[in-house]
């Protein structure tokens, strides 16, 4: 039985999933948690049936700790609502930066998903996790003749052209052969919209100024150019506007923008409309996000009114399908007081730089002494004073030995982390029906210097 969660932490939990796909699932805690997390009898926090301090004691401190059955709860959320929308053909494609590791590549591949991918690395993960080469779209701003000539080595669904030099380069690549005997190869054109959503200026791209994809007066001469070279087919138009988004109007006007560029197509109009990701999600308790059925459905709806009844819809999610997923754990390391509290525990901005990069907000808290009262700033170990990652955190009495968790930490953590300070990289521990494994180890100190050449 689950126990009783104080005041301001318990809610009815809204995963940012609808109503029905979150029935009976994270009872007691707020959405910012992993589906079906609670606090046990003992009054530690379980994730994926799982208790956090036997995890912590078991795998070490830091870890990301991710709940299975919350990933494919989300995957499912998004091919059901297309369903319920009345189109069952929405390619989802999980936008693999957010989460770029085998184990959740794979899980995504086994639900059905599509995968974007932005370099050749995520690429090479891609293929590696198990994802057919037809269901990968290749994007980037900046992509190689390296990267091109793999994408066309392994035929990928669809490139996404942003630019007219990459075209060049296609261009050449194909007449040295590098399709082989394949067939031509699927492009889409990648507009900016010039639509502006509420987020962080680094993570937002459709504004006119971008460096992400053509102005919308620019994409005739670039379908004109895509045109001219053998090989490729043009397939359609692709945009961006940002991430983090919490209102739907954004993307509805994104649709409408798109919908100008239609007769661009011929009269049989874009084969593809690829209208990226960005869906918001619940770092705090307080936060309310649409529903993954809100947002498919607005989208769906905006598409299918202005887009035509007959094209092939791809969207893009990365974060909405992770990052509540995953929680981090700590542990204390030192508690002391000056002007403030000061909680320093064994990571920081080396397993999430998302607080450093965008001033990022998240909870904490002592992971079985949840509901504390004590104001303390959380800081992380590094030599930084900016290396804090809640700044505002209330938490029960902290002292040295606690492990502390933040939670909503599964999409964007993992992707940017980094070595800063020498701290190796912290494990991905999978955990469903209390069962836990790691399907990403720590990194050792040995990782650290296999690189080196002597
Ligand atoms: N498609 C494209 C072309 C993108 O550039 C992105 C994200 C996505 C899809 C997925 O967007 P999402 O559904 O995750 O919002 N490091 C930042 C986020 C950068 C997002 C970059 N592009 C963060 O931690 O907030």
């Amino acid at each position: 039985m689950a126990t009783e969660i104080p005041d301001g932490i318990a809610t009815e939990a809204n995963a940012g999933l609808g109503r029905e796909a979150n029935a009976g699932l994270g009872r007691g805690l707020s959405a910012v948690f992993p589906l079906g997390s609670r606090v046990n009898e003992r009054g530690h926090l379980e994730v994926g049936g799982c208790d956090t301090l036997e995890l912590a004691r078991e795998f070490g401190t830091p870890a990301y700790i991710v709940a299975v059955d919350d990933l494919r709860t989300r995957a499912r959320a998004f091919t059901q609502a297309a369903r319920a929308a009345g189109d069952a053909q929405l390619g989802v494609l999980f936008a693999s930066k957010a989460f770029p590791c085998t184990a959740v590549l794979t899980l995504f591949a086994q639900e059905g998903l599509w995968c974007d991918v932005a370099s050749g690395g995520e690429l090479h993960l891609a293929l590696g996790a198990g994802f057919a080469p037809e269901r990968i779209v290749l994007h980037g701003n900046a992509k190689s003749e390296a990267e091109l000539r793999m994408a066309l080595r392994h035929g990928v669904g669809l490139i996404v052209i942003d630019n007219l030099d990459e075209l060049d380069r296609l261009e050449a690549l194909i007449a040295q052969g590098a399709l082989a005997d394949r067939g031509p190869q699927g492009v889409l054109i990648r507009a900016t919209p010039n639509v502006k959503g509420d987020t962080h200026e680094k993570i937002s791209t459709g504004q006119a100024d971008s460096k992400f994809g053509f102005g919308m007066d620019q994409v005739a001469a670039a379908i004109e150019r895509v045109c001219g070279v053998a090989g490729l087919v043009l397939e359609g138009v692709h945009a961006h506007i940002g991430s983090q988004l919490f209102d739907l109007e954004p993307f509805r006007r994104e649709v409408a923008q798109l919908a100008t560029l239609g007769e661009l197509a011929g009269p049989e109009g874009f084969a593809t409309w690829d209208l990226g990701g960005g869906l918001g999600v619940a770092y705090t308790a307080e936060q309310q996000p649409p529903s993954i059925e809100e947002y498919v459905g607005a989208l769906l709806g905006a598409a299918r009114e202005q887009l035509g009844k007959h094209a092939r819809l791809l969207i893009e999610p990365g974060r909405s399908l992770v990052a509540n997923a995953g929680v981090t754990l700590y542990t204390v390391q030192s508690v002391k007081r000056n002007v403030s509290t000061w909680v320093a525990v064994d990571g920081g901005m080396s397993d999430n730089l998302r607080p450093m990069l965008y001033g990022s907000q998240y909870e904490a808290h002592v992971a079985d002494r949840f509901g504390g009262q004590t104001r303390c700033v959380l800081a992380g170990k590094h030599c930084e004073s900016g290396d804090v990652i809640v700044r505002e955190a209330l938490l029960d009495d902290p002292r040295p030995g606690d492990v502390i968790v933040t939670p909503a930490t599964g999409a964007y953590g993992y992707a940017m982390s980094n070595n800063y300070n020498g701290v190796p990289r912290a494990p991905v521990i999978f955990c469903a029906g209390g069962d836990a494994r790691v399907v990403v180890r720590r990194e050792s100190f040995e990782d650290m210097t296999a690189r080196d050449v002597r």
